[in-house]
């Protein structure tokens, strides 16, 4: 049998699958049915930076002004009560989480401005969390704001966040950045013990019919794979941290390309979502069959194996090659 065990921001976990941030952990039976499915650890749903700001303007509405701006504070966030739970609930969540399941249990953190609501970083800490992932989801729509900014705008956060707790802190970006290694190191530098690459942005789309903008979220799709996978072995041996794969993960051949391209640990949601919490079951035993079948010891055997220090064509990942893919296409390809 190959051994899949596996370290991730120090936690050992008995396989590198692990379900990502997605509404299934909002439900104890979903937690333990990953569990029971194999999962190595679990991301929790993300709590976000605008539920915590709503919660303590309610609060200071509700006993400085009186019920009337209680209101009104209120009708400023109207999807707020339908869609998110609150921090109070989220810290109760990663209680609950922690009695119900054995395996490590990594909180989910997202905003991007520094102020009072990373406190909650300590308060998650304290729930019992194993881990906590801190997802940077900020969208730049200022023309004066420059890519440096942004960059210091993300390290003051980790580093206000690592400051606050001692578990381990991951970080979760997007593939937005002129420089993604320095950016990575750079967060490492500042405290962050993994990088989780990447987080999808939810495009919004056009409706001619009604003329408006509507939010449209869709599942990935294996092609998204790529992305990370390219990064991933470009970081790979290059920056002092853990890397996580997100994106695109939907078969036992997704996730063992993740590990080849260096990641310690792969991560599921769409597949999970589209195709049931099962699917962590098969694509660990057709990961575990493909491993025995090609003669590997251990996961950490085939980990980094095609990542850009260890391949045997380099250049594969870089901009020697776009020539070169380019001049590939023929119209047999249409
Ligand atoms: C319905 C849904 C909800 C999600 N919620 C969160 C969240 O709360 N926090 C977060 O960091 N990522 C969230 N994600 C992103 C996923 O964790 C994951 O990074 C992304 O879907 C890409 O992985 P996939 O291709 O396996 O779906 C969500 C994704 C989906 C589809």
């Amino acid at each position: 049998m190959t051994d899949l065990r596996t370290t991730y921001l120090g936690l050992a976990l008995e396989n590198p699958l692990m379900p990502s941030a997605s509404p299934l952990s909002r439900d104890l039976g979903s937690l333990k049915q990953m569990e029971d499915a194999g999962a190595g650890a679990v991301v929790m749903y993300s709590l976000f930076e605008e539920e915590i700001d709503l919660e303590s303007q309610l609060l200071d509405a509700y006993l400085t002004q009186g019920t009337d701006s209680f209101a009104e504070a209120l009708s400023y966030f109207p999807e707020a009560g339908a869609y998110r739970t609150g921090p109070d609930a989220y810290l109760e969540a990663i209680r609950q989480a922690k009695q119900s399941i054995g395996i490590p249990v990594i909180a989910s953190l997202n905003g991007v401005s520094s102020g009072g609501w990373t406190r909650y970083a300590n308060l998650i800490q304290q729930a019992g969390a194993d881990a906590l992932e801190l997802n940077l989801y900020y969208l730049p729509t200022d023309p004066t704001m420059t890519g440096c900014e942004i960059d210091l705008m993300y390290v003051d956060l980790v580093r206000q966040v690592a400051d606050q707790i001692e578990i381990p802190l991951a970080v979760k970006l997007s593939p937005f950045f002129s420089a993604i290694p320095h950016t990575v190191a750079t967060l490492a530098g500042a405290g962050a013990q993994a990088a989780v690459l990447f987080n999808r942005f939810y495009q919004p789309d056009l409706d001619l019919d009604s003329l408006e903008v509507v939010p449209r979220l869709t599942l990935s799709h294996r092609s998204e794979l790529l992305l990370p996978l390219r990064w991933i072995a470009i970081l790979y041996g290059r920056v002092e941290l853990d890397l996580a794969l997100t994106s695109g993960v939907h078969t036992a051949e997704d996730a063992l390309k993740g590990l080849a391209a260096g990641a310690q640990v792969v991560m599921l949601a769409s597949e999970l979502l589209q195709r049931g919490i099962g699917r962590l079951t098969e694509i660990r035993h057709e990961m575990s069959a493909w491993l025995e079948e090609h003669e590997y010891d251990s996961v950490d055997q085939l980990r980094g194996s095609l990542s850009q220090r260890n391949t045997a064509e380099p250049a594969a990942f870089e901009r020697a090659n776009y020539m070169r893919v380019l001049g590939s296409y023929s119209p047999a390809h249409r």
